[in-house]
């Protein structure tokens, strides 16, 4: 197969990530006899400081024409001003929203040899197996009205949490969908007792069920889901949630699998095109160290070949390599090791064959 990729390195670790899977992705493409092309653009703080915005036009339109797009992470204090008119983060919703990719799947699982590395009591993570499901183009996130304003002398500041029922089947039946490959358990979170758009979002989710009588589905509030992922995260299977339920949950759930750096993501649309990353941020803490863990944005680059370009034996290939390599110490310093980001990807490329 023949096809391009659009790498979008963005700021802080992404560029030294982003290496690090492209390395993967190439090995796979000789391994598996594809040829996989890839272009770079800009995205986040480095595009603003080269055209004033965050995402320019020619990356967007390099994104909507490839197959599949992969991004490191953008932000950083450089651009945490909050009085800019333009922020780096911007241009990853506005990639999310024009490329409309309304559903985000973040998968959470916890290596065996890295429950230790977790907070948590290691017998609590056995079996953890989650696929969070977030609403990725709409809620608060996008809802307007959006303004500061100042009445009598006091400033105040509004954001709109809207949702309508289109926006709300869409994504609730990819859960259900994905649900039905995996233990057909489907949790529904909203704030049903306190939010109108949650009381919809839970008769929408009722309805797409009973196109789905083999899956179970359940309702929580978002605040006891929150404390059911730490004390008993393996009852989860799908949970599908808004977008900024599932912002907080997703980064609360990762915390199961002992480091944010291992967990990728998939943005997905109406069609094949997705865009995929590691959930964590830009690290600008430890930026241009050569210590970041790479292995969150190689899962992303395999979930990109699973979902993007259907290769699902090529997407196994990495991940299985990704498991040995952690099960045979593969360890950065984010997992309580000296490992660098490099020798990571290398740890990976080492058990590709
Ligand atoms: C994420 C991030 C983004 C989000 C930020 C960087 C805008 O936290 O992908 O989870 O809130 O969606
Ligand atoms: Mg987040």
């Amino acid at each position: 197969m023949k096809a391009t990729i659009t790498l979008l390195p963005g700021d802080g670790i992404g560029p030294e990530i982003v290496r690090e899977a492209r390395r993967v992705l190439e090995a796979i493409a000789q391994r598996f006899d594809h040829d996989l092309l890839f272009a770079e653009h800009l995205i986040g703080g480095c595009a603003i400081d080269a055209t004033g915005q965050a995402l320019p036009e020619a990356s967007l339109a390099a994104c909507a024409q490839s197959a599949g797009i992969l991004l490191g992470a953008v932000g950083g204090p450089k651009w945490d001003d909050p009085s800019a008119k333009v922020r780096p983060e911007q241009g990853l919703l506005a990639l999310r929203k024009g490329l409309d990719l309304f559903a985000n799947l973040r998968p959470v699982t916890v290596h065996p040899a890295l429950a230790e590395a977790s907070p948590l009591k290691a017998e609590r993570l056995a079996g953890v197996d989650i696929m969070v499901v977030r609403e990725l183009t709409s809620g608060i996130y996008f809802g307007t009205p959006r303004f500061r304003e100042v009445v009598e002398g006091v400033t105040r500041a509004v954001d709109t949490m809207v949702y309508s029922e289109d926006e709300i089947r869409r994504v609730v039946k990819v859960a259900f969908q994905i649900a039905m490959g995996r233990k057909r358990r489907v949790c529904s979170v909203d704030k049903a007792n306190v939010l109108e758009s949650s009381r919809l979002w839970r008769s929408v989710a009722d309805e797409v069920a009973k196109d789905f009588p083999e899956v179970r589905l359940e309702h929580q509030l978002v605040d006891s889901a929150a404390m059911r992922l730490v004390t008993s995260a393996r009852d989860f299977d799908v949970i599908v949630t808004g977008n900024m339920f599932g912002d907080i949950l997703s980064d609360e759930a990762s915390v199961l699998s002992g480091s944010l750096g291992l967990l990728p993501s998939a943005s997905l649309g109406a069609t094949r095109l997705g865009l995929y990353e590691p959930i964590h941020g830009s690290a600008p803490d430890i930026a241009g160290q050569g210590i970041a863990n790479p292995l969150g944005t190689i899962l992303s680059g395999a979930m990109l070949l699973r979902h993007s370009l259907g290769l699902d034996a090529e997407a196994k290939a990495i991940e299985s390599a990704v498991f040995s390599a952690v099960q045979e110490g593969c360890r950065t310093r984010d997992l309580g090791g000296t490992l660098g980001t490099a020798a990571a990807g290398q740890a990976v490329l080492d058990r590709l064959s």
